[in-house]
């Protein structure tokens, strides 16, 4: 169990100071136009759009998708993972009930939280009540681990431990079935607090190994891949959460290519999944880009990698 990084601390330190610095353009990001937030509220309130948009929102959805690997473990054919990411539900009332309700009697071996407990870039005493909540519900279940997003901050460490949740910050961690290994590895936000260390969470693990990636954001697809990963398992863009008809992203706030964007990916070898995420930020508006959570299935493949995914 490691500690909270110096990295990610110095960064809350700085808090709102901290800005992406990625491409010429950085100042124009809108991850660094904090007044965007409220403009584009007061915009859709105006267009009489914004009630449609948070509706919207707390139509999140449960999808299943299999992944099927030749390496993987016989003893995990069937292993089921649900995944909940990007809750940021102390600003969108009514959201935490329905996932939890989506979970309640959901059959699953593991249940993960990929990040983004907070709606705002600080954490409220209601983002820490709801990270405690449904880890505490999801633990009833099923064990649960956790990694952290970009919207995170370190007390939540505390609580989502203190709840029976093993959080992952840049370390890994094995699951047994009959004499046979799964491992999980965890890492944290590369995104905004550029706090991930990928080889320092891979310590002790060797290329044969099935190794499971929980990453915030997918932006570690090529190094991942790199490093012999099987499954990339991520959120953080929403999906574009402001879409186009037909579900195209307008804007989309990672480095990760388009193809990373939301769903099923594959970058080499390695394959990798994008949810959508269950709720919003900056504006808990979702438009053409419902909300989701995720059951994994994990299967033996004999042959060549079959992927099968509910359709969105
Ligand atoms: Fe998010």
């Amino acid at each position: 169990m490691r500690p909270v990084s110096e990295k990610r601390l110095s960064v809350e330190h700085e808090h709102r100071k901290h800005a992406i610095r990625r491409g010429w353009f950085w100042w124009l990001r809108w991850e660094n136009l904090s007044f965007m937030e409220p403009v584009l509220g007061g915009f859709l309130k105006l267009c009489g759009l914004y009630n449609r948009g948070f509706g919207n929102v707390l139509n999140v959805r449960l999808t299943h998708q299999e992944f099927a690997f030749e390496n993987l473990p016989d003893a995990f054919d069937g292993f089921r993972i649900l995944w909940i990411s990007d809750l940021h539900a102390d600003r969108i009332p009514g959201l935490l009930d329905k996932v939890l309700q989506l979970t309640a009697d959901l059959p699953r071996d593991i249940a993960i939280l990929g990040g983004d407990f907070c709606f705002h870039h600080y954490i409220t005493a209601v983002a820490a009540e709801n990270a405690g909540i449904i880890t505490r519900a999801l633990r009833d279940k099923s064990p649960v681990y956790a990694i952290f997003g970009n919207h995170d901050y370190s007390p939540l460490a505390e609580v989502l431990r203190a709840e029976g949740a093993t959080l992952l910050l840049n370390e890994n961690t094995a699951i047994e079935r009959a004499g046979q290994t799964l491992h999980i590895v965890g890492v944290d936000d590369c995104h905004y607090f550029k706090a991930h260390d990928l080889d320092l969470a891979m310590q002790g693990l060797n290329d044969d190994d099935f190794k499971i990636l929980l990453s915030h954001s997918p932006e570690l697809y090529a190094q991942a891949a790199e490093r012999d990963i099987d499954l990339y398992l991520s959120g953080h863009t929403h999906g574009g959460q402001i879409c186009l008809p037909g579900g195209t992203a307008v804007v989309f706030s990672t480095a990760a290519p388009r193809k990373c964007i939301r769903g099923l990916w594959n970058h080499g070898k390695m394959t990798g999944y994008t949810s959508g995420g269950a709720g919003a930020s900056g504006v808990p508006v979702r438009y053409h880009c419902p909300g989701e959570i995720n059951l994994f299935t994990l299967r033996k493949c004999p042959k060549q990698k079959k992927h099968s995914q509910t359709p969105r």
